[in-house]
């Protein structure tokens, strides 16, 4: 489970938070759904054992799949030395004596303790039944809640909540949109476990303020619509689960997602300060290609992020993350509010190299490429489905670019969520690939890089297009052959990363400064001399 770095006093703040609002009374569990139907279980693998479990189950007439989580529940004995010990526990527990780690671990530690000291005047119960307690306890106080084993499997990617009395719905990383078994029934106790959410968040939710985008510890993107003011079903929530250990460029490459032309093109495009621009639909993994591209720039680089909740994760030491505020006021007295925009302007001052905005929709985008026009490098994801509406809306209110502006972002990637036959079992699954990326040579006037082929599954490259490249050979005096050679050695880096599982965004970052430090010696002593890449 991801760690987060408690201070003493934050600790008992969120726990005593949770229930601040109300005495402690913990509901009745709801009672477990069957499998459905005429389901079958088809695959079954641990969360936390022996705790949790995630079933998937499959309807063998439709072909369609549910998601079931089996989570060890308390008997009517168990719940209620929990809810006593519960009390308990929220009166004793200690403050750490200095700061922790990881609090889940630090919460079990104390939690046994005050448990060896009232088990025996709580009534006897086996060992199994304490083990259970305090798995409800950890899950309930320092955890997730109810969905704290779902936020520990990591074949999945989102988890949202329609509202009340409507299943849990997961996405999958196999089996895509999952309904699951779990069904928050009343009002209460979806409200509670929201607001629950929030507050580990460090954020508020009310009535008042029904629209929360937070993050979870751990960096999960948390978005809230609280109670039925805007959504009449009840409470409503989407939670994108972040990757402990985000995917790199080289994951990407294993994935499909680019070639490893593709990638040396960016390296050697980013190296000399191109901008670049990612677009797809909702989840189609803009902000993870970002995230794994911008490991390709320069160690040194001085780079400012600007996100509305924070995702990105980089590996440079020169690296400032700024994190958009809302207002705290109402109506139009928008007091204390820090909107991208008022970010990306500031961050001019504090002279970046790299400006990166998480996801460009309003003035901020007018910045950005006036960020562009004085030098600075640019990246940023944007929600369109092809170049030519992402070039429409740039141009109009509230982004407000001038199309002359337009060719200041040099490259524009397309990013998609497909779907391919399976080679074992011909069975449609879904993946990323990157099916375009394009050069903006002028306003309507772009040059095709790269395509991606659905029929074979490859990305055909037309280099010879690249307006950035050939900016590079006249700005470092280099011949096109010269050039093409250095992005061979880059391709054959990257291959050899790959056959050597050198594949954190850590080590792959690692990688690249050693390489970018030294080129042709870490190339003559690593990659030729350790195993002679093919096709060089
Ligand atoms: N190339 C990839 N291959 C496999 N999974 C991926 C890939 N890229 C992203 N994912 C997964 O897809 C999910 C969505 O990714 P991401 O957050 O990058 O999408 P997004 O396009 O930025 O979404 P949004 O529009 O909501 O901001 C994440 O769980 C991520 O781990
Ligand atoms: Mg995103």
């Amino acid at each position: 489970m991801p760690k987060d770095k408690l201070s003493k006093k934050g600790f008992r703040a969120k726990l005593g938070g949770i229930f601040k609002r109300k005495k402690i009374k913990t509901l009745p569990p709801p009672p477990p759904k069957p499998l459905p139907k005429g389901y079958k279980v088809v695959e079954k693998y641990p969360l936390y054992e022996p705790f949790a479990h995630a079933a998937i189950a499959q309807n063998p007439v439709t072909g369609e799949h549910k998601y079931i989580l089996d989570e060890l529940r308390l008997d009517t004995l168990e719940q209620s030395v929990y809810d006593r010990i519960l009390e308990i526990l929220l009166a004793e527990i200690a403050n750490p004596q200095e700061e922790i780690e990881d609090p889940r671990q630090f919460f079990v530690t104390e939690a046994e303790k005050i448990v060896g000291k009232y088990r025996i005047s709580l009534g006897w119960l086996p060992d199994v039944s304490w083990s259970k307690i305090l798995y409800h306890a950890q899950r309930n106080l320092v955890g997730f809640g109810r969905i704290d084993a779902l936020m520990r499997d990591p074949n999945i990617e989102d988890i949202s909540c329609d509202g009340v009395e409507k299943p849990v719905y997961i996405w999958h990383r196999r089996y895509e949109n999952l309904e699951t078994n779990m069904v928050f029934h009343a009002d209460q106790e979806l409200d509670d476990s929201v607001v629950k959410l929030v507050h580990m968040a460090g954020k508020h939710v009310s009535s008042a303020f029904p629209i929360v985008d937070a993050s979870l510890p751990g960096k999960h993107r948390l978005a809230v619509c609280y109670r039925r003011e805007v959504t009449p079903f009840g409470t409503a929530f989407t939670i994108r689960k972040f990757r402990d250990d985000p995917y790199s460029i080289i994951d990407l490459i294993n994935l499909g997602t680019l070639s490893e032309e593709m990638a040396a093109y960016f390296w050697t495009c980013l190296e000399n300060r191109a901008s670049l621009m990612v677009l797809g639909g909702t989840a189609s993994g803009k902000t993870t290609f970002l995230n794994a591209v911008a490991c390709l720039i320069k160690p040194g680089s001085k780079i400012i992020t600007i996100e509305e909740t924070a995702e990105l994760n980089l590996p440079h030491e020169n690296w400032v993350s700024l994190i958009a505020r809302r207002s705290y006021g109402l109506g139009e007295n928008l007091t204390g509010e820090v909107s991208l925009f008022d970010l990306v302007k500031t961050s001019m001052r504090h002279r970046p190299d790299l400006i990166v905005v998480g996801e460009i929709r309003g003035s901020e985008a007018y910045t950005l490429f006036q960020a562009l026009a004085t030098g600075h490098g640019g990246m940023a994801t944007m929600h369109a489905d092809s170049i030519d509406s992402a070039v429409k809306r740039l141009i109009q209110k509230p982004m407000d670019i001038a199309p002359a502006y337009m060719p200041l972002m040099n490259i524009v990637v397309s990013i998609q969520r497909v779907h391919l036959p399976q080679s074992k079992t011909g069975e449609m699954t879904a993946y990323r690939r990157v099916i375009s990326v394009d050069e903006i040579a002028d306003y309507e006037d772009y040059k095709k890089l790269f395509n991606w082929n659905a029929t074979d599954d490859v990305h055909i490259s037309l280099l010879k297009n690249s307006i950035a490249l050939n900016s590079v050979t006249t700005r470092r005096g280099l011949s096109w052959q010269k050039l093409m050679e250095e992005m061979k050695r880059r391709e054959n880096v990257l291959r050899w990363m790959r056959e050597r599982n050198i594949r954190s965004y850590k080590d792959v970052a690692g990688v690249i400064t050693e390489y970018n430090a030294k080129p042709e010696s870490f190339y003559e002593r690593e990659v030729l001399a350790g195993a002679p890449a093919k096709n060089s």
